[in-house]
């Protein structure tokens, strides 16, 4: 659905105000020496004042408006990120990834980084157990790391992250626990294998205006289960992504960050207690699962840590 100014009955002269408005905040930026700044700039103001006249935004729509991003910076602290929250629940981090991660070839596809990667996860060997105490079912999962043209990529670091069985990061506890985290590399025939947990469904942080905003909208905060992957090699694109679970109801649902891509769909294949591990782990009478997620990195390379720590901003300094 998109409206246009010329849908609303308005008069010539008021009309001309507005784009007069417009205009002059345009001309404002003239002098900036910085064309990419000038560019976004330019561009922010023409779709801003779109939106303004398209739905012919009220005063009080817009204190409001001033009032809900207020309390999103105030929530907002070096463990609560309302901000991207804010980005994800709009699309707008998907969006974006969207426009940096075009599709090649056969590579694997890109979804949402989200706000719990740690960067000093510990190292796990291969085979390893990343869950460190996190509570689950233990899910095998294996896989092989090749580029495009089907060459294995040996030595590619593979960071995996997820919730617990309860849903929460471990960065969600009070204590300073790391649990259902650590990063691994792919031997020389570029393969891959760790023990983690079977993803289960858990809300996003909602007890914020993130959250107030949904409910309004009446959308629920869910996400769909899922493990997180970002997969380094040199000269290869990284790859920031998730499986999800094949079957996991909330699929149905939707994602509330609009995460999910058919083909990061996995199938978690449950076993029954008793049956034999790939490496001869014991599990007891516990269930357990294994599933596979080949990995393919698109050519070249590009420089993840900007996200996380931004080197010199080029807008405003
Ligand atoms: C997550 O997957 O961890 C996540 C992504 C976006 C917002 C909140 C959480
Ligand atoms: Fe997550």
């Amino acid at each position: 659905m998109t409206t246009t100014t010329a849908d609303h009955n308005i008069s010539a002269q008021q009309k001309a105000v507005e784009e007069d408005l417009v205009n002059r905040v345009l001309q404002s930026f003239d002098a900036c020496e910085n064309p990419r700044l000038k560019q976004l700039m330019e561009s922010l103001v023409v779709h801003l004042h779109d939106f303004i006249r398209d739905v012919r935004l009220t005063e009080e729509e817009w204190n409001y408006a001033i009032d809900f991003l207020t309390a999103v910076g105030h929530i907002t602290d070096d463990k609560r990120q309302e901000f991207v929250l804010l980005s994800d629940t709009l699309g707008a981090s998907m969006q974006t990834i969207a426009v940096n991660n075009e599709a090649y070839e056969n590579s694997t596809e890109a979804t949402v980084f989200g706000p719990f990667f740690l960067d000093d996860a510990p190292e796990v060997e291969l085979g390893g157990d990343i869950a460190g105490g996190a509570q689950g079912q233990p899910a095998w999962i294996e896989g092989t790391v090749t580029d495009t043209e089907g060459n294995p990529v040996p030595n590619a670091r593979i960071e995996v992250w997820e919730c617990d069985e309860d849903g929460l990061y471990d960065v969600q506890y009070a204590d300073e626990r790391m649990a259902g985290r650590a990063y691994l590399h792919t031997d020389a025939s570029g393969e891959y294998r760790f023990w983690g947990l079977t993803p289960v469904p858990y809300p996003i942080p909602h007890d914020g205006p993130v959250g107030n905003m949904l409910q309004a909208v009446g959308r629920s905060p869910v996400r769909c289960a899922h493990l997180h992957f970002m997969v380094t090699a040199p000269e290869l694109r990284t790859l920031v992504t998730h499986i999800f679970v094949e079957g996991d109801p909330q699929l149905e649902i939707g994602d509330s960050v609009f995460g999910v891509k058919d083909s990061l769909i996995k199938k978690f294949e449950e076993q029954a207690p008793g049956t034999p591990t790939p490496d001869g782990r014991d599990l007891g009478d516990q269930t357990w699962a294994r599933t596979r997620f080949d990995i393919v990195l698109a050519p070249g390379a590009w420089d993840f840590a900007f996200r996380r720590n931004p080197p010199e901003c080029q807008c405003f300094t």
